[in-house]
Parts: C-alpha cells; sequence; structure tokens
C-alpha cells in the first residue's frame, strides 16, 4: 500500500471584531471578573455579528492557509469541516465553503462533529487519506459560532466560549521534507456524555413552544468538575503515550498545543507530563474556548509569529463533548 507523509502547508484563522471582556459579563449577570480569571484564565473572548456564521468566518480562515501554502484553490481535493453547530443541518458547511471558496472541481466534501476535540480527530482522518494516497491536498476547517448556542443567562457556561475559525490546509510531503505526522490517539467516554451536552434543538427534542417558554432552546447542560477531571487525565494520557511510543520524550518536544478550554486544565495536564512552561503555547486569556477553532488559530498565529518553525516537533492534544479526546504528534 501506498505510504506518504503528511505536511501542514498552510494556516489560517478568524476571529471576528467584537470583543466581550469579563467586565461586560458583569453587567449581564452574577459573575465578576476575578471569579472567570481565577478559574480559567479567561479575560476576554470574541463574538460574531449576526452576519458572521461558521462558513463566514472559516471562508476567511481558509483563504489565509491557501495564500500560505501557495496552491489553486481548486488543487483541494477534500474539505473536512468540523463545526459542533452548523450554520444549516443540510447541506453540509463543506459544500457551503466550496462555494465560498469558487472550488470547481467537485472536490468532497465532508462535515464532522467531535465537539472541541474534532480539529484532531479530522486532523488523523485526512493524514489517514493522504498517508494512503487517496488525496494531496485536504482543507481541514473547526469553526465554531459558540455564541449561537450560548443563551448568555447561565454563568456556569456563558463565560467560557469564544467564537473563531481555524484552517489547515493538510498536503502530501516530499519524502526530503522533515515535515510528518509522528503519531495520533482518538477515543471518546461515552459513560460521560451528559457532562457536556445541549439536549435541545435536534431531531429528538426539536424546539418547541414549551422548551422557549421555559428558555432552554440554547440550554448547555455542564458538569463543570467531570469534564475538568476527565479532560486533564485523559489530555495527560495521550501525551505521555504519543512522547513514548514516538520516542520523542519530553526533550525532543518543542511546543505543546493543548485545546484552549482553561488555563488550569492546560496547567494541569502540562504538570502531569512534566512539560516546561516555556513549550505550552496558550491565548485562552485573549479568546477563550472557541472549541475546534482553538487549536488551529493557535498554530496560525505560532506560525505567523515565527514561533513555530519548519521542522519544530508539536504535541496537540483535546477533549470536548463525548466526552471525545485527541492527541497528534507532527513534526511541522
Ligand atoms: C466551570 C469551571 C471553571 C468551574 O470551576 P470550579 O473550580 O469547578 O468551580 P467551583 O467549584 O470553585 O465553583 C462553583 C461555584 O461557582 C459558581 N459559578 C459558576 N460559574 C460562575 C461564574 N461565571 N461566576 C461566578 N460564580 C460562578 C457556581 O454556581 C458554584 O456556586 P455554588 O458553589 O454556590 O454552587 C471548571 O469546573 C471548568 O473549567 N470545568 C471544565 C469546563 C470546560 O472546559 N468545558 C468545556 C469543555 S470543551
Amino acid at each position: 500500500m501506498a505510504s506518504f507523509k503528511t505536511k501542514i502547508s498552510g494556516t489560517g484563522k478568524y476571529h471576528p471584531t467584537k470583543v466581550m471582556t469579563n467586565f461586560d459579563f458583569e453587567k449581564l449577570m452574577d459573575t465578576n471578573d476575578q471569579w472567570i480569571t481565577e478559574r480559567t484564565g479567561i479575560k476576554e473572548r470574541r463574538i460574531a455579528k449576526p452576519e458572521e456564521t461558521t462558513v463566514s468566518m472559516s471562508t476567511a480562515a481558509a483563504k489565509m492557509a491557501i495564500t500560505e501554502a501557495g496552491i489553486d484553490p481548486n488543487e483541494i481535493d477534500m474539505i473536512l469541516f468540523q463545526v459542533t453547530m452548523p450554520d444549516q443541518f443540510f447541506p453540509n458547511s463543506a459544500s457551503f465553503l466550496q462555494e465560498a471558496l469558487g472550488i470547481t472541481n467537485k472536490c468532497a466534501c465532508l462535515d464532522i462533529n467531535a465537539a472541541c476535540s474534532g480539529y484532531l480527530y479530522g486532523f488523523t482522518i485526512a493524514d489517514s487519506l493522504i498517508k494512503n494516497g487517496i488525496y494531496k491536498n485536504i482543507l481541514l476547517i473547526g469553526a465554531e459560532k459558540t455564541s449561537a448556542f450560548n443563551g448568555f443567562k447561565d454563568r456556569n457556561t456563558a463565560v467560557l466560549f469564544g467564537d473563531a475559525a481555524g484552517a489547515t490546509l493538510l498536503s502530501r510531503a516530499e519524502r526530503s521534507e522533515s515535515s510528518e505526522v509522528l503519531g495520533t490517539i482518538l477515543g471518546s467516554d461515552s459513560s460521560k456524555k451528559d457532562s457536556l451536552a445541549m439536549p435541545n434543538g435536534g431531531a429528538a427534542s426539536p424546539i418547541t413552544k414549551e422548551i422557549i417558554e421555559r428558555g432552554e432552546e440554547k440550554l448547555v447542560v455542564m458538569n463543570g468538575q467531570v469534564v475538568f477531571k476527565t479532560a486533564v487525565k485523559t489530555m495527560a494520557q495521550y501525551s505521555a503515550e504519543l512522547l513514548e511510543k514516538s520516542g520523542l520524550g519530553l526533550d525532543g518536544l518543542d511546543w505543546f498545543i493543548p485545546h484552549q478550554a482553561n488555563l488550569r486544565i492546560i496547567e494541569a495536564v502540562a504538570q502531569m507530563v512534566n512539560c516546561p512552561a516555556n513549550k505550552i503555547i496558550s491565548n485562552v486569556d485573549k479568546y477563550a474556548n472557541t472549541s475546534s477553532a482553538s487549536i488551529p488559530v493557535t498554530i496560525n498565529e505560532a506560525v505567523a509569529s515565527g514561533k513555530i518553525k519548519r521542522g519544530d516537533t508539536i504535541l496537540m492534544t483535546a477533549f470536548g463533548a463525548g466526552l471525545t479526546s485527541a492527541g497528534v504528534l507532527i513534526r511541522y
């Protein structure tokens, strides 16, 4: 069987311009900057305007990634679009993006949903399609308009999330290039699926007048402590396993990019795997938890600032509703 290597050939991001600070939340609900900062490390987040959708945000991010990669959009073989709540249930978001990018080659279009872990799930799927010689260029999106399902009523969840889109172009690497995927792990613990969920709005529980009257049409249920503990344990386990199996170890690791949900979670994971602070890349203070957009946005910013360079090793790990989790180790 053909075996090729995968590289990141382009990165992009989009953030809405509207900034919502912790102090803005103080005016909306019984919370305060100190509580949010101490528990999460978040200071502010971006909130999309009504006309900013997951597709429009991902279009801007994708254009950046395509320009960086220097390819023609029609060279894209597949669009893999991770979105937890799409703009529209069907057609899928990837098809909307194909049109928005002016791609006319009839490439494959697929949406996936593993919530906040979805970008790394998509990365693993894309890597396997490239490795096996099926496709050469896959546009991977993590785009989330979390404000669309955030009722801004429940202080337990409202302060945690933000809107963004991240795009990564994954391409077949030449044999001479050092870029490659060194390992991936995916998993999910459905016994904890009720600890982070949005029960209403799907086919099983369509939005009714009664649900609206109870103010539950945008209800996100979360047991923060169950999510916190599971996230730390699983991300630390996946990280340690990837570092060990690859033979890289911590000394061989340049950058650690965990899902940007909460600074305390990031620090706890780093402590469990003994990762020094200077290897961790984090922007959760500025953007909060942008779900599946968090890792591709962070990669884009670190590449753009010159922090991440070709040949660097990067460990990424994420968790999300499911409770899904994922880890991917690459040489950039
Ligand atoms: C949500 C989270 C920040 C809460 O932190 P915590 O240390 O578990 O919270 P604590 O137990 O110290 O505090 C809970 C109390 O704070 C209150 N509280 C919750 N949100 C608050 C807010 N925004 N402002 C002020 N008080 C708040 C709760 O009502 C509760 O009050 P009570 O004790 O009177 O019932 C934390 O559990 C967490 O980050 N979990 C993971 C969530 C996550 O990442 N989800 C997304 C996954 S992709």
